[in-house]
Parts: structure tokens; sequence; C-alpha cells
């Protein structure tokens, strides 16, 4: 890959065609900022700075990684203002690359090869085009007779370009590498156009400086779609999620049915892991090697271990640990954590708690800041009763502790280990170590009941 050249990314664009409060390149495809995956294109291409152009208060800065130099469009419209936002890293002789925010599936090979051309070519820019997307709202590269690039036609506002300029295929993706000083040079000189400065202007002036303009040709469709608006961004979010999905296929993970799994960026899955329709991994979720996820599984920011089994299940800051099983229809809350080998069953709810290996929650249960020892049992309809109205109490159940069905444990509560409670108990007082807690009114039958109704009714 090539070394050792700065790149500056475009961000500061007001991104009115996608009818939104939030920047546009902050608008996630499959889950990561758009700006984020340029970044990241970026720096394995080989960049050695990173410069990004927002502007004041527009919170793209906020959240980017750290070694990202942030340059201030204050003044001007237009990409070529942008640039020039950014005059004082345009020095030196290395090539300034310049990339779009709104390019979010450009691959870094894309950018290594430009640069790789740009310096074999000895040329003063070079410009990253296509001929394999619809040309529509992209400018048009004009070559000359010599087959050379000659200047760039802008057909976002139509009006006034000729016929067979906007018949012209081959568009300028907005990615380019430029001599640095000769860029900011032209970029002096550009006229404004519908009041921006745009950088394509430089291109005929460079030309006629006697530079060089080269053009590295792609068709990769993917990295060259650009987003200005919401239509784009959903082609580009299945572009990258065909990208995701063969990623971790090809590492040895098996989708069911990717046209109904979403993964985002970032989620790790093991080798060997099955997953079946309908599931939806987002954020910082992780899952071993060897589980079975699915059908219809939901994490945000999880974790499921190797051996696993997950069914039906939605899961918000959980960990379910090796062997583990949960649902179907499981519902898993921030710090529930489900050890090694303990099955969460049907229509059970876990919060904030700790449920110990080889531990049972098969049935119908919430189970809300609680300790559960290791091989304990919670019958069907187990309840914690953990709030008071006020504050949260915590319950524990001992190691291999029994709970009977339609147990209350009314918390702050103390089931000893191998402890027992008898079916339909409210259990108010800690229970001893191997002891059966009931509580509950004693059973009274009355003799002769359904005799004497009958009496009456005759
Ligand atoms: C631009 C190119 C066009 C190319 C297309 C590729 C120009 C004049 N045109 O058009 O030839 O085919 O990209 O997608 O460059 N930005 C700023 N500050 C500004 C304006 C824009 O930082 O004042 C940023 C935007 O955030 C965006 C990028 O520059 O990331 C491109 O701007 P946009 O307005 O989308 O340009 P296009 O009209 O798409
Ligand atoms: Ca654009």
């Amino acid at each position: 890959m090539a070394e050792g050249f700065t790149v500056l990314i475009l961000a500061a664009g007001w991104g009115t065609r996608m009818h939104s409060s939030v920047p546009k390149v902050l608008h996630p495809v499959c889950g990561k900022p758009m700006v984020e995956w340029v970044i990241d294109a970026a720096r394995a291409a080989g960049a050695d700075q990173v410069v990004c152009i927002t502007r004041p208060g527009d919170g793209v800065a906020e959240g980017l990684p750290d070694d990202v130099t942030i340059a201030e469009q204050t003044e001007g419209e237009g990409t070529g203002a942008a640039v020039l936002a950014a005059r004082d890293h345009l020095t030196g002789d290395r090539p300034a690359v310049v990339l779009s925010g709104d390019h979010p599936l450009l691959a870094a090979k894309e950018i290594a090869d430009l640069v790789e051309t740009h310096e074999r070519e000895g040329a003063v820019a070079t410009m990253l085009t296509t001929e394999s997307l619809d040309p529509a709202g992209y400018g048009r590269v004009v070559r000359g007779e010599d087959g050379s690039v000659e200047r760039i036609v802008e057909t976002k506002y139509t009006e006034g370009v000729p016929p067979e300029e906007l018949a012209i295929r081959e568009v300028n993706l907005g990615t380019y590498a430029f001599d640095p000083v000769e860029l900011v040079g032209a970029l002096d000189r550009v006229a404004l156009e519908n009041d921006e400065l745009y950088l394509t202007g430089v291109v005929p002036i460079l030309r006629e400086q006697g530079g060089r303009i080269a053009a590295h040709v792609t068709d990769d469709p993917s990295g060259a779609l650009g987003i200005n608006d919401r239509s784009q961004l959903m082609e580009a979010e299945e572009l990258a999620q065909r990208r995701i999905l063969a990623e971790h296929a090809r590492a040895g993970v098996t989708f069911q049915s990717p046209q109904t799994t979403r993964v985002e960026a970032g989620v790790e899955i093991g080798a060997d892991t099955v997953i079946a329709p309908g599931c939806n991994f987002t954020g910082a979720t992780r899952i071993g090697t060897g589980a079975r996820v699915g059908p219809y599984v939901n994490t945000i920011d999880s974790a499921i271990g190797d051996g696993a089994t997950v069914i039906q299940a939605y899961m918000v800051e959980a960990e379910v640990h090796d062997n583990a099983t949960v649902g179907p229809y499981a519902y898993l809350r921030p710090g529930a954590i489900i050890r090694e080998g303990a099955k969460i069953g049907t229509f059970v709810e876990v919060k904030n708690s700790d449920i110990g290996r080889g531990a049972k929650v098969p049935h119908l249960s919430y189970v809300g800041d609680a300790e559960v020892g290791d091989e304990a049992n919670l019958g069907a309809s187990t309840i914690t009763a953990n709030y008071d109205g006020r504050r949260k109490h915590r319950t524990k159940v001992g190691k291999r502790a029994k709970i009977s069905v339609h147990t209350t444990l009314v918390a702050p509560v103390d089931v000893g280990e191998g402890a027992y409670t008898g079916a339909g108990s409210a259990i108010t007082e800690d229970i001893p170590d191997g002891a059966l807690g009931i509580a509950r009114p004693r059973q009274e039958n009355v003799e002769g009941y359904g005799k004497r109704v009958e009496e009456e009714q005759e």
C-alpha cells in the first residue's frame, strides 16, 4: 500500500437532500457513521495524516478518533472552499488525497491505487472516475481529443448543460490525489459558480498551467456510490450489508437467510456459528464460535458465548456465556449475565441479574436485581418483587435452591443454598440453607359442600 500521504475528508456540506437535522456524514451505514467508514478506509490505505473538514458546532468532530485532525470550514460554500479550510495542511511534496465524507463504501485499495497512478503518471491531479453508476447528479468527466481530462461538468442543477455532455457516462467520484501546493494555487483562482467554489474548477486551471490531469477508472459501483439522499443511503446500507455478511461467511459463519439478517459493522462472530433467519446484531455485539443464534434474535451491545443457543430473544447489554441456552421468547436487559450452561426459557425477562452456572429459569418469570446460584432452579412464574415503589432491592438465591412454581420473592430476601419454597408462596423472610419456606394461607376443605348447594337449588 502507498505510504505517507495526507487525506482530507470533506464533511462540511449541509446535506440538504437528506432532509435531516443530523449532519449527512453522521448518518450511519450498517451502524457506523458514513464519515467513519471513510476515515477507516483512508487509514487502511496508508494515510499518515487524516484531516476532516467540518462546520463549527455541527457535532461531526465529536466522536471521531483522536488521531483525526479537524479543520473548520468557516467561510465560503462548496467543495473548493472546504479544501481551502485545510490549506495549512496542504504543503510539502507528498500527494494530498481528497475524499468525500459521503462516499462511505470507497475501498482502501481504490485510494492506494489512485495514489499509485498519480505518482506513476507524474500528474498534478488524478481523479477517480467510473462508468458503472447512473450518472445523474454527478459531475461528468469531459475528456479532450487526446483522451486526457479537460474539465468536469456539474449536473446537480442540469439547466444549461448541453445534451452531449449530459450523455457522458464517466463521472467524477469526488476522490482525488493532488500536488498540494499546486492545488491551493489553483483554488485561489477558481471563479464562483452558483455562489459556490467548486473543487472541480481547478481541473482546467491546472491543465492550462501545463499540469497533467490523470484519471483512475474503477468499475466497483459500491465504492463509487455517493450519498446525497436517503434512497442512496438505503442502497449503501444494502451494499455494505452484503460486504459485511460475505466477510463473516468467508471467516466461517453460516447465514441461513442473508436477506433477513442484519449485522452491523464491528460485530464479531466466531467460526462455525449458524445464524438462522430474522436476526439483527447491533453495536458492540460479540458472538462466539459454534453458537446457534436465531431465528429472530436482536442484540444490542451484547455477548453470546461459544456453543450457546439463543432463539427468539431481545438482548440489550446482556451476556450469555458458553453453552447456555436462551429462549424462545426471552428478554435479556442490561446487566443480565447468563453463566455457562445456564438456561433461560420461554417468556422470561432478566434484568441486572447474575444467573449462575447450570441454573435454570425455564418458564414465565421475571428476575430483576438478583443473584442466582449455580444449579438453582426457578420454577414457572417465579417473580422477584424488586421494587417497593421507591427503591430497588436485591434477591439472592443460593446454589441448588429450588424455587417452586408461582413464588414471589419479595426483596430484599435471601434464599439459602439447597433451600426450597412451597408453590404459590410470597417469600418475605430469608430461608436458611436446606430449609423449606412456605408462605401461603393453609387450604381448608369444606366437607359436603357440593351436596348442600344441590339441595338449596331444589
Ligand atoms: C461532488 C462533485 C461532483 C462529483 C460528486 C461525487 C464538486 C463541485 N462536485 O458533487 O463532480 O461527481 O461530488 O459524489 O465537487 N462539502 C463540504 N463543504 C461544502 C460543500 C460540500 O465539506 O461547502 C462536502 C460534503 O459534506 C460532501 C462532499 O463535500 O461530503 C461533496 O459535496 P456534495 O455537495 O455532496 O457534492 P456533489 O454535488 O455530490
Ligand atoms: Ca455528494
